[in-house]
């Protein structure tokens, strides 16, 4: 709700497949929890979507999909604003106006697009990894292995999203912070630029307490959408206890008190989330004096995992059989989000001289 006095959290996930158990724990669960004590805005950001360009249908379906994701774990549209990206204008007529003073050198360099222009132009890191040789591969790419304009805005239009809420607190994850600083950078120039006040320079949102790594249930790393290692939110049971009973192990601890390798380490990590101190404890002892079975292991962190995600996706179905419900809260959180967003982008208008005769 539009609170005056209240900091301004927003947060956005990109409109790509569905949620996964990383996605619940390191950010979906933590926004659940602080929408009494923040003005908080979440959205889907499918215009961030559209720079890796997806089939039209697909692209609806996963909004439609996150969205009832979001809602059925628990994001209140009642607390919280709710909204979809592309429902807000405001938006992408800022984002033309913010582009006027970005440079495209600084956009260049950002780590997120040098990793996902070499993507689309289906080529690995070189030996080489300059700006030089960078800006060589870009510029000497042929036209239908393009490196889309909207891919190197990127972190403009992310910078959009932030500066046209006016937001504090911006929880993203370590793979995010670099746009945010580049946030924090336009919110600065723009201010500057100008003589000006209009911009709040946002900060990361840790919520406090330690940061949650979700491992996948291949071995090594994170949980990840590209990484091909997830649990969904929405996978059915039988789906979900294979995946589990399928993930990495080893050949079993030799000796008392071995250290664990890590993919045993991840599955503990994993259990730690989701069971309960005792089942925890339990395990951590048969793998001490060597007496675990991994089967079993796994058969309770599967059933662990379907205690936390069997209400959500059976929420989820009810949401997603219901149109007029979903409607209804993106209808009402767009009319929110573009309260304050018309509001930003008339003062910004204003302020770079576009006037009204
Ligand atoms: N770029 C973010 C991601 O890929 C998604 C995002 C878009 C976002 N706009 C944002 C996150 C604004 C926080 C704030 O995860």
């Amino acid at each position: 709700m539009a609170t005056p006095n209240k900091e301004i959290v927003l947060s956005g996930i990109r409109a790509t497949g569905n949620l996964h158990l990383g996605n619940y724990f390191g950010a979906l669960r933590k926004f659940v929890a602080v929408q009494d004590d923040y003005d908080c805005n979440f959205f889907i950001a499918d215009l961030h979507a559209l720079t890796t360009n997806p089939d039209p249908n697909q692209l609806h379906a996963n909004v439609k999909s996150i969205l009832a994701e979001y809602l059925a774990a628990g994001l209140d549209p009642e607390k919280s604003t709710i909204f979809v990206q592309s429902d807000v204008p405001e938006i992408s007529e800022m984002y033309l106006l913010l582009n006027m003073h970005v440079g495209i050198g600084e956009l260049m360099r950002t780590a997120s697009f040098k990793d996902k222009a070499r993507k689309a132009l289906g080529i690995g890191t070189p030996a080489d990894d300059s700006d030089e040789a960078f800006e060589k591969e870009i510029i000497g790419a042929s036209t239908n292995k393009r490196v889309n304009a909207g891919l190197l805005t990127y972190p403009t239009l992310m910078a959009v999203d932030i500066l046209i809420q006016k937001a504090n607190k911006v929880p993203v994850g370590k793979d995010q912070l670099q746009h945010l600083e580049l946030t924090r950078r336009f919110a600065r120039r723009f201010n500057s630029f100008y003589g000006v006040d209009l911009f709040p320079e946002p900060t990361d949102f840790d919520f406090g307490g330690a940061p949650v790594k979700v491992p996948g249930l291949d071995g090594s790393g994170k949980m990840g959408k590209s990484e091909g290692n997830c649990i969904y939110l929405i996978d059915d049971p039988k789906v979900l206890r294979k995946k589990v009973m399928r993930a990495m192990t080893d050949e079993g601890p030799k000796e008392p008190n071995s250290p664990m390798t890590e993919p045993i380490a991840n599955l503990f990590t994993l259990l730690e989330l989701t069971s309960t101190p005792e089942i925890v404890t339990s395990f951590r002892e048969a793998y001490a004096d060597c007496s675990i079975r991994y089967g079993d292991l796994k058969k309770q962190l599967a059933e662990d995992i379907l205690n936390i995600t069997t209400p959500i996706r059976e929420r989820v179905n009810d949401i997603l059989a219901d149109d007029a419900y979903l409607s209804q809260v993106v209808k009402r959180g767009a009319e929110k989000a573009r309260e304050r967003a018309s509001q930003t982008l008339a003062e910004m208008r204003q302020i770079m001289g576009i006037r009204k005769f």
